[in-house]
């Protein structure tokens, strides 16, 4: 998988790459993870990206000929499966979204800053629009981190164990059952008996109760969809 991602702030970036799981998958040669600073694409001198809004307002709006420029050079270089716009106004990233990107092979993430971008690159660039969180990042570089790191450990061969990714909380819409290590006892607090005992198919049932019931006290509305 190939995903370009264009921002104004790519040092803010580059550590998640550069760093565990993302940096295996890169070095892998599972992923291969591209920065493009849009003010290199921005106008005269100063590279201006930005610009005040039509009909007054605090904050700058991201022009859209800088972020045309970069997309459509991309573009000519390669089909892309998706161009992703990164914003709080979206739909919020679950796992299926993660899990359905995965499977691409050329994705476009465009990070948002100050204000956000032009309408127009919305309108005429962007088939996906995906928020993290009900919350305002200063930009969507963090955001995107988050929405790499979601995608990239799913791609096969990134995760030593095939099964971890799977076993995820959210996979079959239930939150991850407790797990623990040794020591078998804490200053009196012991490791539920069942997981002790070898009995897989009484640990397996112990593990999709403790799922279900955590779900339900914590996340009751991943019961409903
Ligand atoms: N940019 C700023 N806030 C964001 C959020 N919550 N999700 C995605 N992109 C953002």
């Amino acid at each position: 998988m190939r995903i370009d991602i264009i921002t104004v702030e790519p040092d803010l970036l580059r550590s998640p790459f550069e760093n565990s799981m993302m940096k295996r998958a890169i070095e892998k040669n599972i992923a291969e993870v591209h920065l493009h600073n849009l003010r290199e694409y921005g106008f005269g001198n100063y590279r201006q990206i930005d610009d005040y809004q039509f009909g007054g307002g605090a904050g700058m709006v991201l022009m859209i000929e800088p972020i045309a420029k970069c997309i459509e050079k991309l573009q000519s270089e390669r089909d892309y499966d998706e161009i992703i716009y990164m914003t709080p106004d979206a739909k919020t990233l679950n796992q299926t979204t993660a899990n359905t990107l995965s499977l691409k092979e050329n994705i476009i993430i465009l990070t948002g800053h100050y204000k956000g971008v032009d309408q127009r690159v919305r309108d005429k660039f962007i088939t996906k629009e995906i928020s993290i969180g009900d919350y305002v990042l200063t930009g969507g570089e963090l955001a995107a981190a988050v929405l790499c790191d979601a995608v990239i450990r799913l791609i096969p061969g990134v995760l030593g164990d095939e099964t971890s990714a799977l076993t995820d909380s959210f996979q079959d819409n239930l939150l991850s059952p407790p797990v623990y290590t040794r020591p078998s006892e804490y200053d009196g607090m012991k490791v539920p008996e069942v997981l002790l005992s070898g009995n897989f198919p009484k640990i397996e049932e112990w593990r999709s109760e403790q799922a279900y019931e955590r779900t339900k006290e914590i996340r009751p509305d991943l019961l409903d969809e």
